[in-house]
């Protein structure tokens, strides 16, 4: 199973989510992450969130941002959105019903929080960033026990 984690400038919250997911699932899972926009193309990660990752043992320096392409709608079976504006991007790029349902809201999977947004830490601070791994690691949680039950 292919799982894609996307935000806006792929530099923050999808990288993290991306770098939290790997840890929680076997190794025949493909985990990767993108943006809606091309502004961070080719960057490693915020030196922020290589740090909140690395503070929990989680290396995410080496990956790099590149922005969603119609291919990964095909390719990837499960399409995790940070925040409503990046799901409405996404799924206005959808071309069919089936690429359609891959498409959800990331903290959809904790089930209380319909509609949920994960807050963009891209203009706060390493507390921000630090809340934001605490909310992605259970939401990563939900969707690992979606996916494996
Ligand atoms: P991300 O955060 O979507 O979590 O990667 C952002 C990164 C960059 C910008 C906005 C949000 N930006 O405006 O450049």
């Amino acid at each position: 199973m292919k799982i894609l984690m996307v935000c806006l400038g792929n530099i923050c919250r999808s990288p993290l989510a991306e770098g939290i997911m790997k840890t929680k699932l076997p190794e025949d899972f493909f985990v990767d992450s993108v943006g809606t926009i091309s502004m961070h193309e080719g960057e490693h990660p915020d030196k922020r969130a290589i740090k909140t990752a690395a503070n929990h043992h989680i290396d995410i320096s080496r990956q790099k941002s590149r922005p969603i392409t119609k291919k990964d709608l095909e390719t990837f079976d499960k399409i995790y959105c940070m925040d409503i504006d990046v799901y409405e991007d996404v799924v206005s790029k959808a071309e069919n019903e089936e690429q359609r349902q891959k498409i959800s809201l990331f903290l959809e999977a904790l089930g209380d929080h319909k509609n949920a947004e994960v807050p963009d830490p891209y203009w706060g601070d390493m507390k921000d960033f630090e809340d934001v791994f605490q909310l992605l690691d259970k939401g990563c949680d939900a969707i690992k026990n979606q996916i494996l039950s």
